[in-house]
């Protein structure tokens, strides 16, 4: 048994309880992100008067520079931005799904990536992320397109710029087309090589997904950007306008000054609560049998592997949960093959150093208990 949709187990965690359960950031905002959240009312009336286009390529540019992306399509016809990364992912999947019948898709990754591809009724085969590195030589000839979560979620796995160079060019030579969700992207400075310039000069069509909204706690107001390449023809801009007509201006106002305060030391910070947060978790949870499983990512999640005794992961969520603490249990990530991540749980790491230790403790005590239980 799994239990359920990742996002409706993420709902049940907004609720009550202890959330270290969703991705979405949740700690206290740093000095410079209050003093640009006491600037809302100037912003607003910004936004109110400035041109939108002026607004939102200054955004972009502020966002995606800052993180090494200096061969985006800023100030052209080929950057949009959306609501969420989600509904980036929507229209992504609706045009792939004009194009070709099958796609092939990293394993794990989060579960809402695969829905979002079945649902516009496509044919998905799992490709493990080793073998992004290795060669894609052997995918069906159906595939038309490969679809790769870098940084990835839940493992944090990156694909370096070589891999990247030869993937795109394969994809490139037989016609696929590349579509990458770069959403963690702001977490880890090893995913920030220039992008786009490997993929303009593959010659392949591509698509890239990026997200304002892992990385500062600002209560959903975030916005996905979406970037295709000159030779992509795919039907994304018409896909685009039958879902909005744009993003608020006050939001992207909002984004050009956190990617600011980001590139100024916001980032560095951020990447010091995630590495805390990660060792006191792994020193908490270790002595009490689970294993932190990849001690080198850097986003905001870590998995943990439960020890034999715990039973399934869910059971193990199940168990928590009695305890008003909300993980992930990690079967869904593996969309193909839930049992592969049955005994895997998630952890968010994007909150306050207090809320994590709290967690742990819960993990800690809830797995020491289910081993005593087991002994008598
Ligand atoms: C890799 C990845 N991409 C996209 C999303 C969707 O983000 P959002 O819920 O902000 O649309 C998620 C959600 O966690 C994710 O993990």
């Amino acid at each position: 048994m799994t239990a359920g949709k990742l996002t409706t187990l993420e709902n049940r965690a907004i609720a009550h309880g202890l959330n270290v359960s969703d991705g979405h950031p949740r700690m206290p905002l740093t000095r410079g992100q209050r003093a640009i959240v006491a600037e809302l009312g100037d912003l607003f009336d910004e936004a109110a008067k400035r041109p939108f286009h002026e607004i939102e390529q200054e955004a972009q540019r502020a966002f995606l520079h800052g993180l090494g992306q200096h061969g985006a399509p800023v100030g052209g016809e080929r950057l949009l931005s959306c609501y969420s990364s989600s509904v980036a992912m929507d229209i992504v999947a609706r045009t792939l799904a004009e194009r070709t019948g099958s796609v092939a898709l990293i394993h794990p990754t989060f579960d809402n990536i695969p829905d979002l591809l079945l649902a516009r009724g496509l044919d998905l085969v799992p490709v493990a992320e080793r073998r992004f590195e290795e060669g894609l030589a052997d995918l069906p000839p159906e595939v038309g397109a490969v679809f790769v979560t870098t940084p990835n979620n839940p493992t944090g796995w990156v694909l370096g710029s070589g891999p990247l160079e030869r993937l795109a060019s394969w994809c490139a030579e037989t016609g696929r087309i590349l579509a990458m969700d770069t959403c963690f992207r702001g977490q880890d400075v090893r995913a920030q090589y220039d992008t786009y310039r490997i993929l303009d000069d593959s010659g392949a069509e591509w698509v890239v997904i990026e997200d304002t909204g892992k990385l500062w706690p600002m209560l959903e107001l975030k916005a996905g950007f979406l970037a295709w390449g000159e030779r992509t023809e795919l039907e994304i801009a018409e896909a685009f306008d039958d879902v909005l007509l744009s993003v608020s201006p006050l939001v992207l106002l909002l984004i050009t000054r956190l990617a600011r305060d980001a590139s100024d030391g916001g980032y560095a910070e951020l990447a010091r609560l995630l590495e805390g947060n990660r060792r006191a978790l792994g020193e908490i949870t270790g002595p009490a049998g689970l294993v932190m499983k990849e001690p080198d990512s850097r986003i905001s999640v870590a998995q943990l592997e439960l020890p034999e005794s715990c039973g399934t992961a869910t059971e193990f969520y199940i168990r928590l949960l009695e305890h008003n603490v909300h993980v992930l249990p990690c079967e869904a990530f593996h969309w193909a093959r839930n049992s592969d991540g049955g005994r895997d749980v998630r952890v968010a790491l994007a909150r306050a150093p207090e809320e994590v230790r709290a967690a742990a403790t819960a993990l800690a005590e809830v797995s020491a208990r289910t081993r005593a239980d087991e002994r008598r």
